[in-house]
């Protein structure tokens, strides 16, 4: 991305969010001149029992019928099945994809984009291997070779369908021009960005608080009430400071004060779809498997929360912290059974004064 000429701009990913973020930079695209109009979407292509394809359906009413039903993603959006097709031009990449699936998505794009590209992952979640744990943002430079802000926030993506109003941050680490260029192309009347110096923080925040939302969601399935959901919620926001600031001492407290940070949790753990699932999980008696309830529950749409709460327990595992971080370590173990789920209840953790015994 240089600072002449037209910024053209892709989009990685055309789910629940994908769909409205490439809506909302269409809406911009075409408003300012220094974006061209049209908007690509690379689309993991689904066919119907009608044999339709989704690419075409989304290319043909300009809604994206699976994943965001009844809204008007703009004529300049346009979807394409062919992932390196997508990015060929592209100046600006988006990545919101379910974080598996981000390395795969790397892997395939590597020698395929433009060298000066920029990207901004939207992604929620990170990649925990053996020589330490990874942010996705940091997957992408490292396998791209390109630089990389992130987008989190309070932003559940129907609500924000909607042009109901609500902020974001986005986080960036060196360079304030291109962070500023990612706001110009998000920022809208109802989608207000700020810009934070602590893309890692920003990245842990949205990724951490699906853990958290689930363990709001287990308490809603119990049916213990608003005080139990704040203590939960202030206890998990205390386990996300710790362990972000454990793995990254660079991580900044003022940041979990932004959208992305207390404002993405207490969203999540009242609307989100991490809550809504561990809730029918709860309301199961803790039967029916999470994976289960994903399909049933969120037709096609992908739950980030379960496999975040694993990766986390294997990096506390790697380090030996699972002592510290007892809130995160009960959700991981509910989550795969080896607690019920009234357990969240009795997790007080290290960092509170209180213990949560019904
Ligand atoms: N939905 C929200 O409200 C919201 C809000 C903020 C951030 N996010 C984050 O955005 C990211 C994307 O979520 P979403 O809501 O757009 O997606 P989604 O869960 O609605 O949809 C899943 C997507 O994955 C695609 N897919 C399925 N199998 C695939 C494969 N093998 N390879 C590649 N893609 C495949 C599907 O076609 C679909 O586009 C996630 O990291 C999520 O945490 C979501």
């Amino acid at each position: 991305m240089e600072n002449e000429g037209v910024y053209k701009v892709a989009v990685i990913g055309s789910g629940n969010w994908g769909s409205v973020a490439a809506k909302i930079i269409a809406s911009n695209t075409i408003k300012q001149n220094i974006f061209h109009d049209e908007v690509r979407m690379w689309v993991y292509e689904e066919t119907f029992p009608s044999g339709e394809k989704l690419s075409e359906t989304i290319n043909g009413n300009h809604e994206n019928c699976k994943y965001l039903p009844g809204i008007n993603l703009g004529s300049n959006v346009i979807a394409d099945p062919d992932l390196e097709n997508t990015v060929r031009d592209a100046d600006m990449l988006v990545f919101v994809t379910p974080h598996s699936y981000a390395k795969g998505i790397c892997k395939r794009l590597a020698g395929k984009i433009k060298p000066k590209a920029k990207a901004i992952s939207l992604i929620k979640g990170m990649e925990v291997k053996k020589e330490g744990s990874c942010m996705i943002s940091k997957l992408i430079t490292d396998v791209l070779g390109i630089n990389c802000c992130v987008l989190m926030g309070a932003n559940i993506a129907n609500e924000i369908a909607e042009e109901k109003l609500s902020e974001a941050t986005i986080g960036y680490t060196e360079d304030k021009e291109v962070a500023n260029r990612w706001a110009q192309l998000f920022a809208t009347p109802y989608f207000l960005v700020s810009i934070v110096e602590d893309s890692i923080g920003v990245e842990l925040c949205g990724t951490l608080k699906n853990v958290v939302a689930i363990a709001a969601g287990l308490v809603d399935g119990l049916e213990m009430g608003n005080n139990t959901k704040a203590a939960i919620i202030r206890i998990g926001l205390k386990e996300m400071r710790a362990f972000s600031k454990l793995l990254f001492p660079s991580v900044k407290d003022n940041t979990f004060f932004e959208s992305c940070g207390v404002g993405d949790l207490i969203a999540s753990c009242y609307g989100g779809r991490n809550r809504r699932v561990a809730e029918a999980f709860a309301r199961s008696g803790g039967k029916k498997s999470f994976n289960e309830l994903e399909e049933g529950v969120l037709q096609g749409q992908k739950l980030q929360g379960v496999l975040t709460a694993q990766e986390v327990f294997e990096v506390l595992n790697d380090k030996g912290w699972e002592g510290q971080f007892p809130f995160f370590v009960t959700v991981h173990k509910i989550c795969t059974m080896q607690l019920s789920p009234s357990s969240i209840l009795k997790c007080g953790s290290v960092h509170s004064s209180i213990q949560l015994v019904p």
